[in-house]
């Protein structure tokens, strides 16, 4: 069975992904900063189920992390055959207000990281001739987002680039699934310090509903996916709206209560 390299397993939509690869019988390279929860994932998932996880602490915001991740994975000997580019954060609040070194900090996890790690790895499965990507970008992705400029910025790159890749890819055997999720019950929301606001107060989807769904979708090689109808209309909006409406009621969404 494939083995699937997670990053930002220690938690929420990642963790939830690594639990479906693992009920599929899959082997599992998890990938976040906090070590005891990945350890205590992989003892959880190797006593449930025939697999075999490996944990890699690595910190994404760091330069050259994420070729550290890439020899280590060389070195167990492991042939990654899905890659799951999901650990990523947000931050509330207006641009410039913000801590520099906070935004610099999520260009290299949210941007760098799954740029690298993608042209580190997807060589290897060009060659196999088989083989999974998935970026998790957002429905941030459709729209640009006042009160969370850059993180909605992050997510469009991401978007943009998983698009292009799989077009680039299409002959290969090896697909790209941008998952774009909507407002979910994860560590997200505090860690981006986000309080009250609309966008989240109209309910979230739990982090099993969204890897469940973004998991079928990248086995079946689909490119964009939005898990929910609520969140599928919200990204049909900016198709129809002008970009000066989009940008309001995205705002609308995001300003605090
Ligand atoms: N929750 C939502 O509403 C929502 C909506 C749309 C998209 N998303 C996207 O979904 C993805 C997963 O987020 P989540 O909602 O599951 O949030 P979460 O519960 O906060 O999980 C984020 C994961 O990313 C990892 N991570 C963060 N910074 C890292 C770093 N510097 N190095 C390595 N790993 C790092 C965290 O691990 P450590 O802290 O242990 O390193 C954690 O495992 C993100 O890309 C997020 O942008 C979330």
């Amino acid at each position: 069975m494939a083995t699937a390299l997670i990053t930002g397993a220690s938690s929420g939509i990642g963790m939830a992904l690594a639990r479906v690869h693992a009920e599929h019988g899959g082997d599992l390279v998890l990938v976040a900063r906090r070590r005891e929860r990945l350890e205590a994932l992989k003892a959880e998932l190797e006593a449930a189920h025939d697999v075999r996880v490996w944990v890699i602490v690595a910190d994404l915001a760091q330069d050259g992390a994420p070729r550290k991740v890439y020899d280590l994975v060389r070195e167990l000997g492991l042939d990654v055959d899905i890659l799951i580019n999901n650990a990523g954060f947000g931050l509330h609040g207006l641009f410039h207000t913000q801590d520099p070194e906070h935004l610099s900090q999520m260009v290299h996890v949210n941007v760098l990281a799954t740029t690298m790690l993608t042209r580190l790895f997807v060589p290897h499965l060009i060659a196999r001739g088989r083989g999974h990507i998935m970026n998790v970008a957002s429905v941030a992705a459709f729209m640009p987002g006042p009160w969370q400029a850059v993180y909605y910025a992050t997510k469009a790159y991401v978007l943009s680039f998983s698009e292009a890749l799989a077009d680039e890819l299409r002959t290969t055997g090896v697909t790209v699934t941008a998952l774009c999720p909507g407002a979910t019950e994860t560590e997200f929301k505090e860690r981006a310090r986000i309080g009250r606001v609309r966008g989240f107060e109209m309910g979230a989807m739990s982090a099993r509903e969204v890897a469940e769904y973004g998991y079928r979708a990248m086995l079946a090689g689909k490119r964009v996916v939005v898990p929910g109808w609520r969140n599928r209309l919200l990204t049909f909006l900016p198709r129809i709206l002008p970009r000066s409406w989009t940008v309001v009621m995205s705002r609308i969404g995001m300003e605090p209560l």
